[in-house]
């Protein structure tokens, strides 16, 4: 049989075909528009991931009998407000993770509720990108919109609407609205009377391996698939990457190196003792995770080559950087090109480069942006350090994770070995799986992961370059601070 796996990124959709076996047949994307309608805001429009997973989906199953495809399963990008009205019409566009508007409502929920009643009613605070603070945006903003909202729902859960008919979620992603008592799985009524929401205009709460229903008629026409193919709820892309690279259970760690880069760490219970800068959510693997989720990972180096330096040779330009100037650069990146969530919890925040003298160059500046994204996962990692969770090694995975020198950075800077899976498809991969597990093909997303996820590489820490970056990052710590203010200045 074969399973779908949809990964719903920021710039593109990826979707991969998968044997039970765990082999992938082909892998294809399709990208669509981002617009950024004002500094700081980030949206999209869920008709055009609708469109691109429906163009998607039939090209990667061109040339199979498409009678074997047993399941399909999402990883979506986390946190967008989704909102429908009566006759199933998107409101306005979605509003993303990474739309720093809501700094206003986010300070209002943390300072005015109160982080200690937040903590209590869903496990976690107020971050800007969180769904609560844009739907309080929304009722305050565009309040004739907000009256006709009949659903809210995050980004693959619409498009899991699309294929189904069925409103739902799944717990991982839905800890990430703050409607979510993450601890007893169930909507926190607490918060949806603050956010002025009934349960009802909420999706349905399922497992991330869960069925969720099989392809409406009409769908399964569309995209020549049989109508007993099962839809999986899915889950929040990296709760999807964890599946995908096996860290599953009590203690392991994947980062994520995407648009976003995150760092998580899966636990079987929810955690006694929480930090406010990390986020304590739902695991697909039925248990829970802790995560620091940064907001421009990769997306400051593409930034970087594509828009400054007009280059699309990422390769090229890391192959000018001498491996002699590793832990000795002397200019800093920092890397908060769309504010940042963890562990600042600020949207004002910029970036910004500091430290350039007359001899510095555009490899250093290209060292710099990939050392700052380094050392922004490393204050995340810190951060989960100080709840008492040690962390020796991770597995890696993303876009960026291509990159063998930004492997080697990371590495030393976080002094921890890093993993990589033969499958870098993390949320597409995980997708995949979860459909499998939820058709039957293996019993958990645990034994699943036992047999489908394979090593391909490690990367050690060099005791001595270790140490040079410690050095770099007690630097880079003091940059926040000092420049906190004029942050919000500008
Ligand atoms: C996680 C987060 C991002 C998005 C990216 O909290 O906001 O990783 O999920 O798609």
């Amino acid at each position: 049989m074969y399973y779908i796996g949809i990964d719903l990124g920021t710039s593109a959709v990826k979707l991969l075909l998968m044997e039970g076996n765990g082999r992938i047949e082909k892998i294809v994307s399709r990208e669509y528009p981002l617009s950024f309608p004002n500094p700081g805001w980030s949206e999209q429009n869920p008709e055009d991931w609708m469109k691109a997973v429906v163009d998607g989906v039939k090209e990667l199953t061109s040339g199979i009998d498409r009678s074997q495809v047993a399941g399909i399963g999402a990883g979506g990008q986390m946190h967008g407000l989704v909102i429908l009205d009566q006759e199933d019409r998107v409101l306005r566009p979605a509003i993303l993770w990474n739309d720093g508007r809501t700094q206003e409502e986010t300070d209002w929920l943390n300072n005015e509720i109160g982080t200690e009643k937040l903590s209590a009613y869903t496990g976690n605070i107020a971050f800007a990108g969180f769904t609560a603070p844009k739907i309080l945006w929304v009722k305050k903003h565009e309040p004739e919109i907000f009256a006709k909202i009949a659903r809210v729902m995050l980004p693959k859960d619409y498009v899991n609407y699309c294929l189904t008919g069925v409103n739902c979620t799944d717990y991982s992603d839905a800890a990430g609205m703050l409607l979510l008592d993450v601890k007893k799985k169930a909507w926190s009524k607490e918060m949806l009377d603050i956010c002025g929401i009934r349960e009802e205009q909420m999706p349905k709460l399922f497992e991330s391996y869960e069925a969720v229903g099989t392809l409406k008629p009409e769908m399964a026409k569309l995209l020549e698939l049989p109508e007993t193919t099962v839809v999986v709820a899915g889950a929040g892309d990296n709760a999807a990457a964890a599946v995908g690279t096996g860290t599953v259970g009590d203690g392991a760690c994947n980062i994520s190196l995407g648009t976003s880069g995150t760092i998580f760490v899966s636990c079987k219970n929810f955690p006694e003792k929480t930090n406010p800068a990390i986020h304590a959510f739902a695991h697909a693997d039925g248990g829970f995770h802790l995560m620091g989720c940064m907001l421009s990972a990769a997306s400051c180096n593409k930034w970087w080559m594509e828009e400054i330096a007009k280059t699309s040779d990422f390769a090229g330009e890391q192959a000018a950087i001498c491996e002699d100037k590793l832990g000795k650069n002397h200019v800093f990146y920092l890397p908060y090109l769309m504010g940042e969530r963890a562990p600042h919890n600020d949207a004002f925040a910029r970036s910004c480069f500091i430290g350039m003298t007359m001899d510095s160059t555009r490899a250093d500046m290209t060292q710099a942006v990939l050392e700052g994204v380094a050392f922004g996962i490393r204050d995340s990692l810190e951060a989960i350090r100080a709840m008492g969770i040690s962390v020796d090694k991770s597995m890696i995975c993303g876009g960026g994770a291509k990159s063998p020198l930004w492997k080697k950075i990371f590495a030393n800077v976080l002094n921890i070995e890093l993993t990589v899976p033969e499958t870098e498809q993390g949320p597409g991969y995980g997708g995949a799986i979860l459909a499998a597990v939820a058709c039957g093909e293996y019993p958990s997303v645990r034994e699943a992961d036992e047999k489908l996820v394979k090593v391909c590489d490690t990367v050690l820490p060099n005791p001595e370059l270790a140490a040079l970056y410690e050095n770099r990052y007690q630097v880079y710590k003091k940059l926040y601070p000092a420049l906190k203010g004029v942050f919000r200045e500008l």
